[in-house]
């Protein structure tokens, strides 16, 4: 059994319909599991929904639904979002499911067991928008707490507590010594900042059922359930569990309880569904839950005695015309609405081009029609479209024998390398930058070489041999190397080459793939024309 490559998105909060924010991670996430798939790797990519906690509670009781009816609903449509964006997620996860629950109770069992927890008296200030206790640190110079936090009320009551104090130096030798650990740097500069400036509090696993019900039962105490950050980061090695991965088994003491008769999930699989999983190589989650991925998990994995994730990837956050993404203020981008609009492959494109990982973006309406037009229109559509309408009005659409190896095959494959390397990277931005160099060039070498003059005098017939295949075999390079970005895109591309599959190894951009008589399908737009 081979470890796959694991990679994880955060799960959203099921409290509404998702938004820009949620659909740009999830496509970071796509295009870095189509990537290693395409490298040749086996990939699990996993993404889901967070049920539990007040938020959902909140959310359900405004709508006059329970929660688990709540959330059945919503999960529906944030399954069909998923492949909305044709994701190709291997599992999805609620955490409503038994297959997690059971998991979450169990290694609840086992640290209490161990003397992990211990229950304590709080008195204090708690914000139940954040589901959070806050100190006197918390407090704005004016005595105030920040707005983010809503409603902060005063509290006294009993919890349960994680011991993290113990673990502080060790976390911060650790981030030290492992600077690929949460990426880009200024992330983890900004971790350590955190764990050096300041002493860990403990941290409080549970909540009393009197205030609130929705939640993982503890298993030693049902006057309690589970905070909703404990439940929500577990299932990051549940969901491994489930399939069965080695390392979370017996060895590890925190396998799942035999799931009865009465789960609705399935059992442990046998050894030859078993997967290998965990460590994951990367969870990609975005910059507001950093304190939640790179301190308390790393923590928890430990005394769970399990290896930390390889890489926390943090993204930023996207705004709409300079503001924040709001429901309240409709300062909102429907992504549903673009995608119906404009095709999935446009709303992809512009996320993937617009913002690199790390930086905050800004989504505006008149910069997506820009990159709509120019790049994909006017530059990969216009370059597929000229390059095989040539093709079927100079030679029938017949691929000529091809040419020896001159500049564009050099160059095309220079550059295709240089995209796998940075996809390699997980540098998404920089390698659609790389891909464009090629369109560009290629768009480039039509009005040099002007084929339609070409065509008209029969002494230039092999010259234009020449460039037709070029053409032709570049159009179909870059199928292989949109494939991760743009499926729908890459797979029209094929097609109207007249082949057969699709494009989803790179081992197939390398140069002279198209055969002489090999004849091509029907050029068509890709990217229709738009008024702006
Ligand atoms: N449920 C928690 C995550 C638990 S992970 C074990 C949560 N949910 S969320 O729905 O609020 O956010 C889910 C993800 O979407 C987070 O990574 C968050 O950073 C991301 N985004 C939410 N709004 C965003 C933007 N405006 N822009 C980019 N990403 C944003 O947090």
């Amino acid at each position: 059994m081979n470890k796959r490559f694991y990679i994880t998105t955060a799960i959203d909060y099921v409290n509404g319909q998702p938004h820009l924010g949620h659909a740009y991670e999830k496509i970071v996430a796509d295009v870095i599991a189509r990537s290693r798939r395409s490298l040749g790797q086996e990939v699990f990519f996993l993404t889901g929904l967070d049920e539990h906690g007040q938020k959902v509670q909140q959310a359900a009781i405004a709508e006059g639904k329970t929660p688990q009816a709540y959330c059945d609903q919503l999960a529906a449509d944030w399954k069909a979002f998923a492949k909305k964006l044709e994701l190709t997620n291997d599992d999805f996860v609620r955490t409503t499911e038994p297959r997690h629950k059971q998991f979450v109770q169990a290694i609840l069992s086992k640290l209490h067991a161990a003397g992990q927890f211990y229950r304590a008296t709080y008195e204090g200030f708690y914000s139940t928008k954040e589901e959070t206790f806050l100190t006197e640190k918390d407090r704005l110079p004016d005595g105030t707490f920040d707005p983010s936090y809503g409603e902060v009320i005063k509290l006294k009551e009993d919890n349960y507590y994680f011991k993290l104090r113990d673990h502080q130096q060790w976390l911060i030798d650790y981030l030290e010594a492992n600077p690929s650990f949460v990426q880009p740097d200024y992330r983890r500069n900004e971790v350590l900042g955190f764990l050096k400036n300041s002493t860990l509090e403990d941290l409080c696993i549970s909540r009393p059922v009197a205030r609130l019900n929705w939640g993982i039962p503890l298993p030693f105490d049902e006057d309690f359930v589970t905070y909703v950050w404990f439940d929500a980061l577990v299932n990051y090695i549940s969901i491994p569990a489930a399939h069965g991965d080695p390392l979370l088994g017996r060895g590890s003491g925190v396998s799942v309880p035999g799931s009865g008769p009465r789960s609705a999930q399935p059992r442990t699989p046998d050894a030859s569904s078993q997967l290998q999983l965990w460590p994951a190589d990367i969870h990609v989650i975005g910059k507001d839950i950093l304190k939640f991925h790179a301190v308390f998990w790393p923590i928890m994995l430990k005394v769970m005695d399990l290896p930390l994730p390889k890489q926390i990837l943090v993204h930023g956050w996207w705004q709409k015309d300079g503001a924040k993404i709001s429901k309240s203020t409709g300062n909102i981008v429907d992504p549903i609405a673009i995608i119906d609009e404009w095709g999935l492959d446009g709303f992809r494109f512009y996320v993937l081009r617009e913002l690199d990982i790390g930086p905050d973006g800004n989504w505006t309406d008149a910069g997506f029609k820009s990159r709509y037009n120019a790049e994909l229109a006017n530059g990969l559509g216009n370059l597929v479209n000229r390059s095989l309408s040539m093709l079927k009005r100079y030679r029938n659409g017949v691929v000529p024998v091809k040419p020896e190896a001159g500049e564009v095959a050099k160059k095309v494959t220079s550059l295709a390398g240089q995209v796998q390397a940075k996809l390699e990277l997980y540098q998404l931005q920089a390698a659609l930058q790389d891909i464009w160099i090629i369109i560009t060039a290629a768009n480039q070498y039509v009005d040099q070489t002007k084929p339609f003059n070409l065509a008209k005098d029969p002494a230039q017939s092999k010259r234009l041999e020449e460039v037709l295949y070029n053409l032709g075999e570049t159009c179909r390079v870059l199928a292989v190397l949109l494939r991760p970005f743009l499926p729908g895109t890459a797979t029209k591309i094929y097609a109207q080459l007249g082949l057969t599959g699709i494009p989803d190894k790179f081992d197939a951009a390398a140069w002279g793939g198209l055969s002489a008589g090999h004849k091509i399908g029907e050029p068509a737009p890709l990217f229709p024309r738009r008024e702006t």
